[in-house]
């Protein structure tokens, strides 16, 4: 079994990315899954509270999740033409103590989607991640790009995808990262 580990980067209830990654849930191909992580109770990050006393419970719980996953696919909303605050906040505490990165996220497969009401479907949030995702020293997907634009007729009220054509190219984009996150590392 292929276990992926998906992080929406949004705390809205409502929100288009974590209803995508639930979407997602759905649509995994055979012989994987889709495990959903959250951001949700991760403080803002403060050196002084980790020296004093070390990595928040919610940190603790999301970091061992990225460890022990196949790959992670993090689900990112854009903000101001990049990736939300929040969420680069929790992933920086994943991050911490530097000399984890490269047990939790060194050769780890990645990849970036999201939805926003917009136009643009995230794109600029997406390639915001890449210094991150380089920096950690994971090992991104470059095979498929997914951009959920116009959200808002993606989506029913109930954060039900309707847009079958959207449904069939998020399956693709599945398809072809779980190949590659269960693939051979070299
Ligand atoms: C946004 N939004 C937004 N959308 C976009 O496509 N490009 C952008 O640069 C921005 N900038 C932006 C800044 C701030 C501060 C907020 C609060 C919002 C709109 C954003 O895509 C929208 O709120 C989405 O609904 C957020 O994702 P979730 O919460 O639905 O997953």
């Amino acid at each position: 079994m292929t276990r992926i580990l998906g992080i929406s980067g949004s705390l809205r209830r409502a929100s288009f990315n974590t209803a995508l990654l639930r979407t997602a849930q759905g649509l995994m191909p055979e012989g994987s899954t889709l495990i959903e992580g959250t951001i949700a109770g991760i403080p803002l990050y403060d050196a002084d509270e980790e020296q004093a006393n070390g990595l928040p419970s919610a940190v603790k719980t999301l970091k061992a999740q990225i460890e022990e996953a196949d790959g992670l696919l993090l689900f990112s909303p854009e903000y101001n033409n990049a990736m939300p605050g929040v969420f680069k906040n929790a992933i920086d505490w994943t991050s911490r103590p530097a000399s984890d990165i490269s047990k939790v996220y060194g050769g780890k497969p990645v990849a970036v989607l999201g939805a926003s009401p917009g136009g643009f479907g995230t794109i600029l949030a997406q390639d915001s991640w890449l210094s991150v995702l380089r920096t950690l020293g994971t090992r991104p997907w470059w095979s498929g790009r997914l951009m959920v634009a116009r959200a808002g007729d993606v989506f029913d009220e109930e954060g039900r995808m309707t847009d079958e054509k959207m449904r069939e190219r998020l399956e693709k984009f599945l398809t072809g990262f779980v190949e590659f996150a269960a693939g051979p590392t070299n």
